[in-house]
C-alpha cells in the first residue's frame, strides 16, 4: 500500500531560546528536518506533507529544498498535535494508502523501524511507536494490555501510578489516512494543557473497538531535539555513525572523535584525515589524500593524491587537482589549483587559476579585492611565483613565467618572462653601529632622568 509522510513541524521550540524555527536548526550543517525528511524516505512515500506554523515561510523553503515535491501546510495557531495533523488533511486528498507521522525535531528515526511500523499496520488499524525510556521524564505513557494499546497518557494528566510506567510514546503513528481523519474529527482539548492530544486517537480507536498496538524502537532513534543540550547530544550521534561509516569504508580517522564532519561529507578510500580536522559542507575528497592536521575546508573538492595542511583552509569553490600540496597558513577561496601546483606557506589564493607544475612561494597574496569589486588571477603552468610576490587582479601570469621575491605585480607577465619590481638595494657601511650607539645614547639619558 502505498504511503504518505506528515512531518510535524510546526513548534516555535520555545527551551532553544532562539529566533530560529527549532527543526531549522542545523545537525551537521543540514537542518534538522531534512534529517527528518530523508529518515522518512525509506519508506519511499507517494506524498511528503509538512506542517509549518513558526516560521513557516524558512520552513518551507529548507522543505522543498530538500524535496522539491513536499507539500508545506500551515498549522497558524498551534492548538496541539492533532490539530497540526488535520491541517495536513487536504494536502492528502485523494491518497488512500498509509500516513506516517513524523516529527520534525526527531531527527533519527530507523528505516528498520519505519518499515516495523508499515508492518504492523497491515494487521492493526492504528501502529503507535514507543520505546524504552531510560528517563521517562514527560513523555507521554503507553497503557498497555498485552499487545494491545489501551490509550496514551500524557506526563500532565497522568496518576502517579501511570507515571510509573517506563513504556513510553515516540509521537510516531501510522494509520491509514481516511481512518486517521475520523479518529482526529473525535479529538477534543479537555486535558491540562487544553490542547488536541493526537495521542487521544488512540483510545477513541479503542472504544471503536479498533486494534491497536505499539512497536517498539531503541531510544537513540526516538532523540528529540527540545533544546541547544538535546542539539549538541543530536549532532554528536550524528559524528558518531558518520565516523564509524567512514572507518567502514576504508578512511583513517587517526583520531575520529576529533574530526566534525557535514551530512555530505564524501570522503574516498585509503584517505588519511589527521585530528582535529573540520568539514563545512559541501566537501569532496577523493582517495588516498592527507588532510593534515587543524584544517578547515568547506564547499570544495580535493582531488587524489594531494596532501592538505596541517592549518589550511580550503574555502568554497577551492578545487584541487591530482597530486597538489597546500601547506600550513594557506587560504584557497573560488580557485583551481592545477595538477601537482604546490602552495606550501602562509598564502591567500583567491578568485585565481594556478596552472598545473607551478610553485607558489611563501606569502604570495592575490590582491582580489579593491574594496568595491573582485577580480581575478591567473597564472599558468610551470610557473614559479617568488616568495612575497603581491598579485594585484585582474592579472595574468603566462606558462613558465618567473616572478622575483617580493615582487608586486601590476602588469601581465608573459609566458617564459621574468617579473621583477622591487627597489634597488643600498648599503650603507658603518650606519648600522652609529644608529645602535645613538640609540643606547639616548635610552641611557631617559633612564637616567627618571632616577
Ligand atoms: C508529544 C506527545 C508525547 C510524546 C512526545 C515525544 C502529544 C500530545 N504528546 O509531546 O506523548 O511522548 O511528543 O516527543 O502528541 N507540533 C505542531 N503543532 C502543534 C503542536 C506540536 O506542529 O500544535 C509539533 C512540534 O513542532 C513538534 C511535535 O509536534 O515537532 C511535538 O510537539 P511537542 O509540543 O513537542 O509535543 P510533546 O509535548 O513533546
Ligand atoms: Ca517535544
Amino acid at each position: 500500500m502505498a504511503t504518505a509522510l506528515v512531518i510535524l513541524a510546526a513548534g516555535k521550540g520555545t527551551r532553544m531560546n532562539s529566533d530560529l524555527p527549532k527543526v531549522l536548526h542545523p545537525i551537521a550543517h543540514l537542518p534538522m528536518l531534512a534529517h527528518a525528511m530523508r529518515a522518512g524516505q525509506a519508506l519511499a512515500p507517494e506524498r511528503v506533507v509538512i506542517v509549518a506554523g513558526h516560521g513557516a515561510e524558512a520552513v518551507s523553503r529548507a522543505a522543498r529544498e530538500e524535496n522539491e515535491e513536499a507539500r508545506v501546510v500551515l498549522q497558524e495557531e498551534q492548538l496541539g498535535t492533532a490539530h497540526a495533523v488535520a491541517q495536513a488533511r487536504a494536502a492528502l486528498d485523494g491518497f488512500s494508502g498509509d500516513v506516517v507521522v513524523l516529527y520534525g525535531d526527531t531527527p533519527f528515526i530507523g528505516a528498520e523501524t519505519l518499515e516495523r511500523m508499515i508492518d504492523a499496520r497491515r494487521d492493526h488499524d492504528l501502529v503507535i511507536l514507543g520505546f524504552k525510556a531510560a528517563d521517562p521524564a514527560r513523555y507521554g505513557r503507553l497503557v498497555m494490555q498485552g499487545d494491545s494499546l489501551e490509550r496514551i497518557v500524557e506526563y500532565k494528566d497522568a496518576t502517579e501510578a501511570e507515571r510509573a510506567i517506563t513504556f513510553c510514546n515516540s509521537g510516531l503513528m501510522a494509520c491509514r489516512a481516511d481512518l486517521l481523519f475520523e479518529l482526529i474529527e473525535a479529538v477534543g482539548n479537555d486535558n491540562a494543557s487544553a490542547e488536541y492530544y493526537l495521542t487521544d486517537v488512540v483510545e477513541i480507536a479503542r472504544n471503536r473497538g479498533l486494534s491497536v498496538t505499539a512497536v517498539s524502537c531503541d531510544e537513540a532513534e526516538t532523540l528529540g531535539v527540545n533544546s541547544r543540550a538535546d542539539l549538541a547530544a543530536a549532532d554528536a550521534v550524528f559524528q558518531a555513525r558518520a565516523r564509524a561509516d567512514l572507518l567502514d569504508l576504508g578512511v583513517t580517522l587517526m583520531a575520529p572523535d576529533t574530526v566534525y564532519l557535514s551530512a555530505d561529507t564524501v570522503i574516498g578510500r585509503d584517505t588519511v584525515i589527521e585530528p582535529n580536522v573540520v568539514f563545512g559542507p559541501g566537501v569532496t575528497v577523493e582517495s588516498g589524500v592527507t588532510i593534515r592536521a587543524f584544517s578547515h575546508l568547506e564547499g570544495c573538492h580535493v582531488s587524489r593524491g594531494a596532501v592538505v595542511g596541517p592549518y589550511a583552509r580550503l574555502r568554497p569553490g577551492a578545487e584541487l587537482a591530482e597530486d597538489t600540496r597546500i601547506g600550513n597558513f594557506v587560504e584557497i577561496k573560488q580557485a583551481t589549483i592545477g595538477e601537482g601546483a604546490k602552495v606550501n606557506h602562509l598564502s591567500y589564493i583567491g578568485d585565481a587559476s594556478v596552472g598545473a607544475g607551478t610553485n607558489i612561494g611563501a606569502g604570495t597574496i592575490t590582491c582580489n579585492y579593491d574594496g568595491v569589486m573582485k577580480h581575478r588571477t591567473e597564472i599558468g603552468e610551470r610557473v614559479f611565483i617568488g616568495s612575497d610576490t603581491m598579485l594585484i587582479a585582474p592579472v595574468r601570469i603566462g606558462d613558465n613565467a618567473m616572478t622575483a621575491t617580493g615582487t608586486v605585480v601590476t602588469r601581465d607577465v608573459e609566458p617564459g618572462a621574468l617579473a621583477l619590481a622591487r627597489s634597488p638595494q643600498e648599503n650603507k657601511p658603518g650606519y648600522a653601529v652609529k644608529l645602535f650607539n645613538m640609540l643606547r645614547a639616548r635610552k641611557a639619558k631617559r633612564d637616567a632622568k627618571k632616577g
